[in-house]
């Protein structure tokens, strides 16, 4: 994909990575990435960010469409990730910029990942404007939204913010802007993504969109740093961004699970089956079959979390403690929960599942669940009896959430 212009003198000079299936090593993409960078052209020609070092050469190339690469006068570093600032030094190099920006945490952030040899360095508070001739850029810090030297820039004369992580999504497309595809699919790929990197900082969400109220900027343009630019949904997806913040309880359990011999699986079945019965929607997943980001992409606005590994030399199974480690990192909140799994002797599962619930903040209304060897049919009518109460528990944390 060649560049693009999004504005006026303000072009789009990122890449697509098509191919790409593991996002930094953690999280599942199905429909690849894209690194974006921008170019804006004034008095001060003035780059946004660069791409993943694998992509420097083709990244130069892009920038060489729209301006001779040693024409750039500074650039501004939002972000120090090696997704967006892997190419840097590659970059300086070859545009030999007369200044680099970046926050306070960044420039320590640089300088703790490259030798910065020479670099004309210097940092940006928040609310910090810098001119680039006819345009300027205001700064905001995010801290840990998602790294420490997290910033967005906004460039009031075109109501554009470039929001670096925020507000992207794992989309490879040949389109740039967000009309392309519908809404609920676009919010889809975005609650992905913040489910699987922004969650465990969703307090600091709220505070963030106060801050940036309170600079007085009128956004019209969103330039995320991941998949598609917003322009006809940036209200859209604002609001978005508080509801993943929140994580307020939807009716829906999301229901994990690992088995050797299909117990645990049948009891993972017989519960699902006990709270659909009671209209809570439920979310199944055999972890062999789903990657973890895949799962908490539904975790977030659950209001349960049900867990169930059969006792495996006296432990969990290794992807029920891979999945439950996963979102222990990413703090979930307001989750209702329930430990379960089927066992041949001395049956630890459910009780260490149990532990490792109330660890992540999990509330447990109900006992663990073990069931020795098979579940035969008065067990399975016990375990749909006990999803059945867990449902009653669920309505009223949904209810609460909502009245509360
Ligand atoms: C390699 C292996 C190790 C096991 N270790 C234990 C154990 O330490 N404690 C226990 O209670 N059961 C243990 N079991 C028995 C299983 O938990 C039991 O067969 C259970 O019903 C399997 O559930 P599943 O059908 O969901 O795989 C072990 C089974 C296998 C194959
Ligand atoms: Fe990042
Ligand atoms: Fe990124």
């Amino acid at each position: 994909m060649g560049p693009q212009e999004i504005k006026p003198g303000i072009y789009w000079v990122g890449v697509v990575d098509w191919n790409l299936r593991n996002f930094h090593g953690y999280s599942q993409t199905y429909q690849g990435t894209t690194y974006n960078a921008y170019l804006v052209l004034d008095e001060k020609i003035t780059l946004f960010d660069t791409v993943a070092w694998k992509y420097r050469e083709e990244f130069m190339c892009q920038i060489a469409q729209v301006v001779e690469p040693e024409k750039i006068d500074q650039i501004v570093v939002h972000h120090v990730e090696p997704d967006h600032a892997g190419s840097l030094p590659y970059v300086v190099d070859r545009t030999r910029p007369r200044t680099i920006y970046a926050s306070k945490m960044g420039e320590k952030f640089l300088r703790g990942r490259f030798s910065c040899q020479n670099w004309p360095l210097e940092t940006v508070a928040n609310g910090q404007q810098i001119s680039l001739g006819k345009r300027s850029a205001q700064f905001a810090e995010t801290r840990m939204l998602h790294w420490p030297d997290s910033m967005v820039s906004f460039i009031p004369e075109e109501k554009l913010l470039i929001s670096q992580d925020a507000f992207g999504q794992n989309i490879a497309s040949s389109e740039r802007f967000d009309d392309w595809i519908s809404w609920p699919e676009l919010k889809r790929e975005m609650a992905h993504y913040f489910a699987n990197i922004i969650l465990p900082y969703s307090d600091r969400v709220p505070k963030a969109l106060e801050a940036i109220q309170s600079l007085g900027w009128d956004i019209q343009m969103i330039a995320p740093d991941h998949g598609l630019i917003l322009q006809s949904h940036v209200a859209d997806a604002v609001a978005a961004y508080q509801e993943f913040a929140a994580q307020k309880p939807e009716k829906k359990a999301v229901v994990f699970y690992d088995t050797m011999w299909q117990s645990t699986e049948k009891m993972a079945e017989a519960l699902a089956s006990g709270l659909t019965a009671q209209g809570v929607s439920v979310k199944l997943y055999h972890l062999k079959s789903w990657h973890h980001s895949d799962v908490m992409a539904q975790v977030w606005n659950a209001a349960a979390v049900v867990a169930g590994s059969p006792t495996h030399n006296n432990n969990v199974m290794p992807l029920v403690a891979d999945m439950l480690t996963y979102m222990q990192g990413l703090r979930p909140k307001n989750k209702l929960g329930l430990a379960f799994g089927s066992y041949g002797w001395s049956g630890e599962s459910p009780d260490i599942i149990s532990r490792w619930l109330e660890q992540i903040g999990v509330e447990q209304p109900l006992d663990p669940f073990g069931v020795k060897h098979v579940p035969g049919h008065d067990t399975y009518r016990e375990l749909v009896r006990t999803a059945e109460s867990l449902a009653g528990h669920i309505e009223d944390k949904v209810r609460q959430a909502r009245t509360g």
